[in-house]
């Protein structure tokens, strides 16, 4: 627990905005694994930094090499997963780039915890946008897909607690953005999120 620390205010989101011309979001991918949250997100990258926004991607797998690495898929850990997560997109968003963060984050609590945190106005002048995005796949797509082969390698019971198999996925109720990836192609989808990020005025 830190104590005796002091809140040093500097430049204000706003004056950062102006001076960038660029508002910050994050947008919060969730979905099974295998469900093409990363390759969306990949893909939304590439077109919005071709469009001469700042973007960023975090990305499950990619997270957990480095500062997540002390971390398993216990529930606990999870949680703490997506808490370090959702500070780092907040710091990114804060900073006017567009955060992208790709990770499973199966529990309504830990996402909520997520936007409350992007919510908070303690420190700044605004609230910090953030678009839930719901990759949603059926688990059996998911597996049928399994370009990793941890579906199999979870059936097989050489991985505990895997999503959707043997640990719970709590789909989001009220996601921005609902996209149905078995159905919908990649640029669609790219597609939809950069007309909803038009909309809410984020892109200018
Ligand atoms: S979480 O639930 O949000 O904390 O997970 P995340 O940080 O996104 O990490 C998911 C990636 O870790 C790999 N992996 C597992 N996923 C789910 N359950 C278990 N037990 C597990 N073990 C390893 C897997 O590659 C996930 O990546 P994606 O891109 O989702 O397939």
């Amino acid at each position: 627990m830190s104590t005796n620390i002091t809140w040093h205010a500097g430049l204000t989101r706003k004056e950062r905005s102006e001076l960038r011309k660029q508002k910050g979001c994050t947008v919060w991918f969730t979905g099974l694994s295998a469900s093409g949250k990363s390759t969306i997100a990949i893909a939304l990258e590439q077109h919005l930094l071709h469009q001469g926004l700042a973007c960023y991607r975090l990305d499950g797998d990619n997270v957990r090499f480095g500062l997540n690495k002390d971390l398993g898929f216990s529930p606990k850990d999870r949680e703490e997963n997506i808490r370090r997560i959702a500070e780092v997109a907040k710091l990114f968003a804060d900073s006017t780039t567009i955060a992208l963060t790709s990770f499973i984050s199966p529990y309504k609590a830990d996402r909520q915890l997520a936007r409350e945190l992007h919510a908070d106005t303690k420190n700044t002048d605004s609230p910090l946008p953030f678009i839930e995005v719901f990759i949603d796949i059926p688990v059996e797509e998911a597996e049928k897909r399994d370009p990793k082969g941890l579906y199999k390698k979870a059936r097989a019971g050489e991985i505990k607690e895997f999503t959707g198999i043997s640990a719970p996925y709590e789909a989001p109720e009220k996601p921005e953005i609902h996209i149905h990836s078995e159905k919908t192609s990649v640029e669609e989808a790219v597609r939809i999120i950069t007309k909803y990020l038009d909309e809410q005025g984020l892109l200018k």
